[in-house]
């Protein structure tokens, strides 16, 4: 068996076996209606107040996974604006870094860019818990990532799932000329 089909088998075992229901996506449509998601009253006077997430989502980059939104697309297009602090004190800081991972087996080399996570995130909810502040200190493999643990806290349970290997695999080791790790020129695929 290549590969990639082995990995495939094993994150579609840790998806079956896992508790973690996976996203509702019904019949035709492709967000499910507020009135049937189990968590609002379909009977109550405020069902017809609210903005279904279709109607919400689908002026959204479109996305085929997930809650079929591309975040990051739509936040650097400017379809949305969110509001980067509620009290005026809160210091927001943005880091443009990307780091590239190379024990990749057979597989692509994986770019983490720091900017699009640090434009939705604090860096106190990666350091130094989840990561250490030193590329390589932590110490994590794929099994790990689908495990829930490392990348893993977030992708697949609020960002991107962990089948869409090419989003973090996205560097062809075949035409990669730098060097694994912290980038020098930021921002973006070398
Ligand atoms: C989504 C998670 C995440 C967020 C948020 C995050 N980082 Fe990181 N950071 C990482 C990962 C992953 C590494 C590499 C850890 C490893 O390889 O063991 C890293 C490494 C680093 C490093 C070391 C790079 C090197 O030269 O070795 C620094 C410095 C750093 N981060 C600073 C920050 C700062 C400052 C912020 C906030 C502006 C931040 N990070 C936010 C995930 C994150
Ligand atoms: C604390 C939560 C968190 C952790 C941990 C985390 N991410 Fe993310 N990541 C996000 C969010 C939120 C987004 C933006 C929403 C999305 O794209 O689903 C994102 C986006 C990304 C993107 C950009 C996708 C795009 O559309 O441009 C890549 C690549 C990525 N993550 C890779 C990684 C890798 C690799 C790791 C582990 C080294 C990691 N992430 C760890 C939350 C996290
Ligand atoms: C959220 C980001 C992310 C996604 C999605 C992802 N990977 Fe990974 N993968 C990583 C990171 C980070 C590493 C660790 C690289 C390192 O340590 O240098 C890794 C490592 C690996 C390795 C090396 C062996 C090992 O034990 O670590 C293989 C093989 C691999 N991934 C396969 C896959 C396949 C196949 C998919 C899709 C089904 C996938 N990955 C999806 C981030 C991701």
């Amino acid at each position: 068996m290549n590969a990639l089909l082995k990995w495939l088998a094993v994150i579609w075992a840790v998806l079956l076996w896992s508790a973690a229901p996976l996203p509702a996506v019904a019949g035709p449509e492709k967000w499910t209606p507020l009135e049937k998601d189990g968590l609002h009253d379909p009977q109550g006077p405020a069902i017809h107040e609210l903005q279904q997430p279709g109607e919400a989502l689908s002026q959204m980059p479109p996305d085929s996974v997930g809650n079929q939104v591309r975040w990051v697309e739509a936040l650097r297009k400017g379809v949305i604006n969110p509001r980067t602090n509620i009290l005026p004190e809160t210091k927001i800081q943005v880091l443009d870094q990307d780091l590239i991972y190379g024990n990749t087996g057979d597989n692509w080399f994986v770019l983490f860019p720091h900017k699009a996570h640090t434009e939705w995130l604090d860096c106190a909810n990666c350091h130094e818990g989840v990561f250490k502040s030193k590329f390589g200190a932590t110490g994590f493999k794929m099994m790990d990532i689908l495990a829930g643990k490392a990348c893993g806290q977030c992708h697949g349970a609020v960002s991107f799932p962990l089948t869409e290997c090419r989003r973090c695999h996205s560097i062809d080791p075949g035409t990669f000329k730098g060097k694994l790790g912290p980038q020098q020129a930021a921002g973006g695929k070398p």
